[in-house]
């Protein structure tokens, strides 16, 4: 694998792989030495377009326990404040010699224009672009998932027969679409729930069922309800929802979240809009994976460049 661009391009059996690579670097961050020498004499580069807080110091984390150099690239207080284009920024970064490119955009597509440019040979990961996929956040979640369900023995299984409910903002959510190709690519059965205004006209063509009920979908008693940040910065504000009717009727509440079945899991890829799509009852409960998805990221990031930057299958243990 040369780039890590969209979960839609990941098979079953290499999404496994990928996740049980980052079960062996699990193991790595047990050790009281964190690190692999994988990666000595790499560089990696992040490059952030958008703000991040846990994607971004999770790729570093995850670059420096493989022992790549990484260089971290805010488009704030760069050059591309002036007007520099995303080729001129991408040549810049081949001529330091940069061997991955973590890249974050607000243009949907950005990754596979880089990747396809020929302006730097480098493996390209997205770490989310625009509107269309953060593929990472999926596979992290998708760890998290097969972690919860089969503590200590995860290795080589996929979700089959795992039912995810997916709540809130799907039209502007790249970790929507990107769990939505990867969980179903796993075997699980994928339900998305949202209002009307806030659901992608092309959902048909999606693996998942949609509904506008989440009293109904929480009876339902799903294995996995993962929660949607609303992303206000990408809305017009006309179509900005009254917070406290969206809470009330899209949100996990603490009435919603104290009739959740005990043994389904809570999820949310953060950052959190507490009180809006979820109450702060369910963000900090046992049933929640909040900060075990952090966690994960790392092991997860650390797969995704190790696949990509060294070429290797499997991890010498
Ligand atoms: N989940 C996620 O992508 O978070 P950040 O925006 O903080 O990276």
């Amino acid at each position: 694998m040369r780039h890590l661009l969209s979960t839609k391009d990941l098979s079953r059996d290499a999404a496994i792989e990928i996740l049980d690579i980052a079960e062996d670097m699990a193991d790595v961050q047990q050790r009281e030495v964190k690190k692999l020498p994988t990666l000595r004499g790499k560089t990696v580069v992040n490059l952030f377009f958008e703000d991040s807080t846990r994607t971004r110091i999770s790729f570093e984390a995850a670059a420096k326990r493989l022992s790549a150099d990484v260089i971290n690239f805010s488009a704030k207080g760069s050059s591309v404040s002036k007007g520099e284009s995303l080729k001129d920024t991408a040549q810049t970064l081949a001529a330091i010699g940069a061997d991955g490119v973590v890249i974050r955009h607000g243009a949907s597509g950005a990754p596979a224009v880089l990747a396809a440019s020929g302006w730097i040979d480098a493996g390209i990961i997205n770490a989310g672009d625009g509107t269309h996929e953060h593929p990472t956040q999926a596979l992290l979640d998708a760890f998290t998932i097969r972690r919860r369900l089969h503590p200590g023995a995860s290795r080589g299984r996929d979700l089959d027969g795992v039912t995810v409910t997916i709540v809130g903002d799907i039209l502007h959510s790249r970790v929507a679409r990107s769990n939505v190709w990867l969980l179903s690519a796993l075997g699980a059965s994928v339900h998305l729930v949202a209002p009307p205004t806030l659901v992608p006209v092309h959902t048909t063509a999606w693996p998942a069922t949609i509904g506008y009920d989440l009293d109904a979908a929480i009876d339902a008693a799903p294995d996995v309800v993962m929660m949607l940040r609303i992303q206000a910065e990408r809305m017009n504000a006309a179509f900005f929802p009254n917070s406290r009717e969206y809470s009330r009727t899209w949100g996990l509440d603490d009435d919603r979240f104290r009739r959740l079945a005990p043994s389904s899991i809570v999820m949310h890829p953060g950052p959190m809009n507490r009180g809006l799509e979820i109450s702060s009852a369910a963000a900090d409960s046992a049933q929640s994976t909040v900060l075990e998805q952090v966690a994960n990221g790392v092991s997860v990031r650390m797969a995704a460049l190790y696949v990509l930057l060294s070429g290797e299958r499997e991890v010498a243990r």
